[in-house]
């Protein structure tokens, strides 16, 4: 028959291991002119949002929604495009949106209103996109 002893003499012994993830809070905070702040996140905005209507955003330009902190474009008629309105380089607010451009006021750094890339510096990142519904002439935070 069987022993009564059974110990197992290899491999670890069987236990719950508890894995703690932790967080994932590497913060890389470079402060030199120019370069990437590595957050891609922090927008304050929830989904569900209503930003405004249509009518505010111009075709061909934009509006900075303050509050919410996103700015809505409009590259050709009834297209809207959103992005992060917080500025790549050093944070601040984007304010002005001309001809397909998206422009800092602190530094003057310029982006396109389409795809928020980088159009000229000191910025080096694009401003990341925020999601939005437009249903009607409403803009919503999706
Ligand atoms: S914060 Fe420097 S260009 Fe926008």
């Amino acid at each position: 028959m069987t022993s009564e002893s059974v110990e197992p003499t290899t491999g670890p012994a069987r236990r719950t291991v508890i894995a703690a993830a932790g967080a994932a809070g590497l913060t890389v905070a470079l402060t030199a002119c120019g370069s990437d702040d590595g957050d891609g996140g922090g927008s304050e905005t929830s989904a569900g949002t209503v930003l405004g209507r249509t009518s505010e955003v111009p075709e061909g330009g934009g509006k900075v929604f303050g509050d919410a902190k996103v700015v809505v474009t409009q590259p050709t008629a009834g297209e809207f495009k959103a992005f992060s309105a917080i500025c790549t380089h050093q944070r601040c607010t984007v304010k002005d949106i001309a001809n397909d451009t998206i422009t800092c006021p602190c530094h003057g750094s310029q982006f396109s209103a389409t795809d928020g890339s980088v159009k000229k510096g000191p910025a080096t990142r694009a401003l990341p996109t925020a999601k939005i519904t437009v249903e009607g002439d409403t803009i919503t935070l999706a």
